[in-house]
């Protein structure tokens, strides 16, 4: 949801903002910029579009200076389109805004109304002339900046340049994350840590209501009230990763082949191979809790659905879940004594943040599954399950899913023991289960592309899929459908496959493909007659199912991928390797952009 990056060197900056921005394209791509100070002057590049759009503007026209301030745009508020891509200047200010300040409109006609000319649709530009009017009115830099601050409504993440000092950065946070890293005789401001891996591993990050002043010697944080105050200075693991495609065409075939090896690693965290039991690592008493409260959102909500399964199912544990952006206003009655989950790759998530704030203030205790262990959702929490994932990039979540559903599942079968649930013997069943993941994940994996490659040239030509499931098949179907969605631009929604009848029936013809999800399970006689209701109607179905499924089916399928025969408990990660790769390969045929779909972006911080 937009990265910024700013860096007070000694050194040119602007090759190294832009290869900074890179690092931070998943958040956004819609529009990019950069602006310097050289000779005491303001100056700045900007492209619509992506940044190699960006390279090419400054290969025609390079931009000098050791200071610098950089964003790459989701949009929120005016098109993507150049005159609307950071950093937006005035009066000699410069701003990279990164969020939505909500009273843009109301500080708009005010600042119209005392002369100010707005050149862009967006909110971020009442900042510059909110700034550049206390600075006409003799008020000093800093204190404009704090007076700025105060007068805004909202979520930001800023940097700001002034004209008439070439060797400090300003920035601010309310809300979206930012970093600063310390570098050698240098300083930079980005995103995340991740985007300032090439320079400095040693990060300060700021919290919600901070703002710094930076100087190539260090930074000065204060308080929402201007306090000096001292956050910690940490070496970040973040960037320990290198962040490349390898061999792979796109991130998102790299890390949907990264599945084993990362599950594996993740799986390690939470049980001991060598004994088959869960390892006890959180922070939540599970005994104790009468209930759960789930919330996420996107693929990672769709991970807690399939969770919600398991924690009712092995550890009986009731559990409350909704889509963040629902579960905040939900005005849910929650008691003290119960416990929430949140679960987020990225960690920073508005939505899902905002939920778990106010779980925290009705007193629950508050865990967090996600992927980067530095991120607010994380720090926030009273125990962190880190889902160990390593960096996505790809916007469509393949690994990070996999991992959050890993641990998930691990924490069901831990929850279960504790609340007496799940015997011994079960638990040393399930975890052996769970130790096979990574070695079948490597058998699906290197066997079915073929049969997906020759299925995806059939559904690119389709307008609308349906994908249908029962149990945890269910959840998986919708995300079976999110996934194709995404990237391929194909209309598709997932079902409950008992759910058919009441509705989606009607769409069934010889045009619509329905993907059944259809493991050898408990449901899978109900799953095989919703199977017939659609081949009664001339439906096409594609069944992915596994050994014995295929053999029990007398169906007339249009395709049938056959996976192994899994314990119920994997299937749900099991299933989803073809469902990834059908996505994939359709959007592959389509020639979209697989990595960086259009309006999306990987990281949402704002509602
Ligand atoms: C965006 C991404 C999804 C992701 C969702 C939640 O929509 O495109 O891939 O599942 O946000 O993100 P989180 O970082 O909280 O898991």
């Amino acid at each position: 949801m937009c990265g910024i990056v700013g860096i007070v060197g000694q050194q040119p900056v602007s090759e190294r903002l832009v290869y900074a921005l890179k690092r931070l394209e998943y958040r956004g791509y819609d529009s990019a910029g950069i602006a310097t100070i050289d000779g005491g002057a303001l100056d700045r590049r900007r492209a619509e579009g992506k940044l190699v759009n960006l390279e090419a503007r400054l290969n025609e026209q390079p931009l000098a200076g050791t200071i610098g301030i950089g964003h790459t745009r989701w949009a929120t508020h005016g098109a993507p389109k150049e005159r609307n891509a950071h950093p937006h200047f005035t009066a000699g200010i410069a701003v990279v805004h990164n969020g939505i300040i909500e009273n843009f409109a109301e500080l708009k006609d005010e600042l119209t109304a005392s002369g100010a000319e707005f050149h862009t649709e967006t909110d971020t530009e009442v900042v510059a002339h909110l700034l550049a009017r206390l600075r006409r009115d003799g008020i000093g830099r800093r204190e404009a900046m704090f007076a700025m601050l105060r007068r805004l409504r909202g979520a930001y993440a800023l940097a700001v340049l002034f004209e008439d000092d070439p060797l400090t950065i300003m920035a601010a946070r309310n809300g979206p994350p930012l970093a600063i890293g310390h570098g050698d005789g240098e300083m930079f401001l980005g995103s995340d840590a991740i985007a300032l891996a090439p320079f400095t591993n040693e990060i300060t990050y700021l919290i919600d209501g901070d703002w710094a002043i930076i100087d190539k010697t260090g930074v000065h944080i204060f308080d929402i009230d201007g306090n000096v105050v001292a956050r910690p200075r940490q070496v970040s693991s973040d960037v320990a990763y290198m962040v490349d495609k390898g061999n792979h065409r796109h991130f998102m075939e790299k890390e949907i082949y990264e599945q084993p090896e990362v599950i594996s690693h993740a799986l390690g965290h939470y049980i001991n191979f060598i004994d088959n039991r869960v390892v006890p690592v959180w922070d939540i008493d599970f005994a104790k809790v009468p209930n759960l409260a789930l919330s996420a959102c996107g693929t990672a909500y769709l991970a807690g659905l399939i969770g919600k399964y398991w924690f009712e199912r092995y550890a009986r544990l009731p559990v409350e879940i909704d889509v963040a952006s629902e579960f905040r206003y939900r005005e849910i009655p929650l008691s003290p004594q119960s416990a929430a989950l949140f679960i987020s790759q990225s960690g920073e998530t508005a939505d899902t943040l905002a939920s778990l704030r106010y779980c925290k203030e009705h007193g629950l205790k508050i865990g967090a599954v996600v992927n980067t262990r530095e991120s607010t959702i994380a720090r926030e929490s009273d125990a962190v399950f880190p889902i160990l994932a390593g960096p996505e990039i790809g916007v469509a979540s393949t690994k990070a899913f996999t991992c959050q559903l890993a641990v998930l599942a691990a924490l069901a079968v831990g929850a279960g023991r504790a609340r007496g649930t799940v015997s011994e013997q079960e638990e040393q069943a399930l975890v052996k289960s769970l130790a096979e993941m990574p070695r079948i994940m490597g058998q699906v994996l290197n066997s079915i592309q073929p049969k997906i490659e020759l299925l995806s040239r059939e559904l690119s030509k389709c307008r609308d899929v349906l994908y249908l499931g029962r149990g945890t098949s269910f959840p998986l179907a919708m995300e079976g459908a999110l996934k194709l969605k995404e990237i391929s631009y194909i209309h598709a929604e997932g079902y409950a496959a008992g759910e058919l009848k009441h509705g989606p029936i009607a769409l069934i013809d010889e045009n619509m493909p329905v993907i059944v999800i259809a493991p050898h399970d408990r449901f899978f006689d109900k799953t095989v007659s919703n199977m017939q209701e659609v081949a009664a109607r001339g439906g096409r179905i594609i069944l992915i199912t596994d050994e014995m499924g295929a053999a029990a089916s007398k169906l007339d399928t249009m395709h049938t991928i056959v996976l192994p025969n899994v314990d119920e408990i994997i299937a749900p990660m099991i299933f989803a390797l073809p469902i990834q790769l059908l996505a994939y390969h359709t959007a592959v045929v389509m020639g979209t952009d697989v990595d960086q779909p259009r309006n999306l972006a990987k990281s949402v911080t704002v509602e």
